[in-house]
């Protein structure tokens, strides 16, 4: 028997990011890892041994009580969203929300809108189902409005994915006028737009902006993650959707994820509904994330040839570049041969890519570990321009 034959998806790719991260390289700017030293490490262990033997059994697939009360608090408090408690669910990480949402809502053949580029993770998630892709090019201020207006008036979509604050992979932040343009082309076109906004308070810079929910609940999913403001192995996610959305994501969630681990929903959502201990913890991340960012920055602008361009985020955890050389492949086997990894830009084009471009991260490494790795990379890059 050829199991090759009996595949769902033959030929299909592994993320090159996952792939990207077995290489161990004394400098990653490779995957979205927050930096082990800022882990609360302390303050897990102490959550964790508070929690009743009792949640070490099944769970059910909607949020427990507590979960939903506390979240809904920290929503309101730190984000600035209202929702009912039936209008929260909870998954095992914003990937597997945004898998079970694909289950939820494409069939194949349908047509979802993504940014150009955008997470490769949703991209991953999403072709699980086979739907076709119509792709916005992104400015500095968000997705080309145009090309939106244009993609959402002509066409039945299923929803629009968006990263609105401090994208993954540009940094990009949309502006205000491109968030009101957003959340009033959704209305007017009846259209659902998938909010990922794993960043959001993971801002250096500037002032906030209202998440597209906000300015449009009844049109709006919105995922918010425990990844990257408190750690990645909590594996604990949420959903603030309508409520007939909410309904029809925890029918296929209890297919596909079962529940989500009831000590991490707790751990979770003492440590979020916690506001002074909470809010000196995201400070730290702020003030370390935001000095490694800038000693990137200053470091690209030292180092990198004439021709190479970068956005300049206001926070998160990327950089993204263009204008490298063509053969970005060849780039990226030299710098692994100088131990230094960043991801090629190609893996986030739904359909064609743009090539020369990479994304950098700059949460995980040490600032003088980072302009070593940018030393190394420009080194390789000297040649070429
Ligand atoms: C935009 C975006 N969505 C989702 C995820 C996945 O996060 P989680 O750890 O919650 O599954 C990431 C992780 O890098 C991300 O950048």
């Amino acid at each position: 028997m050829g199991i090759e034959d009996k595949l769902a998806y033959p030929g299909q790719q592994p993320s090159p990011i996952r792939e990207l991260l077995k290489h161990r390289v004394e400098i990653s700017f490779g995957g979205g890892y927050p930096p082990p030293e800022c882990f609360p490490v302390e303050r897990i262990t102490q959550l964790r041994a508070e929690i009743e033997p009792e949640y070490l059994q099944y769970g059910a697939t909607e949020p427990l009580p507590e979960f939903n009360e506390r979240l809904r608090k920290y929503l309101e408090r730190e984000i600035g969203i209202r929702a009912e408690p039936d209008e929260i669910s909870v998954g095992s990480g914003s990937q597997a929300i945004l898998a079970t949402l694909a289950a939820t809502l494409i069939s194949p053949g349908q047509t979802i809108v993504v940014d150009a580029p955008t997470y490769l993770g949703a991209l991953g998630a999403f072709r699980t189902q086979r739907p076709k892709f119509i792709t916005i090019p992104m400015t500095e201020t968000g997705p080309d409005l145009d090309v939106l207006r244009q993609a959402l008036t002509q066409n039945n979509v299923q929803f629009y994915y968006t990263v609105p604050n401090f994208g993954n992979p540009t940094g990009v932040t949309h502006d205000l006028k491109t968030r009101e343009e957003i959340v009033g082309l959704a209305q007017k076109t009846g259209t659902l737009i998938v909010e990922d906004d794993p960043y959001g308070l993971l801002r250096y810079q500037g002032k906030p902006l209202p998440t597209l929910h906000e300015l449009s609940p009844d049109h709006t999913a919105y995922i918010g993650t425990a990844s990257k403001t408190i750690a990645p192995d909590m594996r604990t996610a949420w959903l603030v959707a309508p409520l007939a959305l909410v309904d029809a994501y925890n029918t296929q969630a209890g297919a596909i994820q079962l529940y989500t681990s009831q000590v991490n929903q707790l751990v979770t959502a003492r440590f979020l509904d916690s506001p002074d201990h909470f809010r000196k913890h995201i400070e730290k991340l702020r003030t370390t994330y935001g000095e490694r960012l800038n000693t990137m920055l200053r470091a690209f602008e030292e180092m990198f040839p004439t021709g190479v361009t970068w956005t300049k985020p206001e926070g998160g955890m990327f950089i993204w570049i263009s204008g490298l050389p063509t053969d970005i492949q060849s780039i990226l086997n030299q710098a692994v041969t100088e131990n230094v990894v960043f991801v090629p830009g190609t893996g986030f084009y739904a359909n064609e890519p743009v090539s020369g471009t990479a994304r950098f991260n700059f949460s995980n490494a040490k600032p003088e570990v980072i302009t070593e790795g940018v030393r190394r990379i420009a080194r390789i890059l000297e040649p070429y321009y």
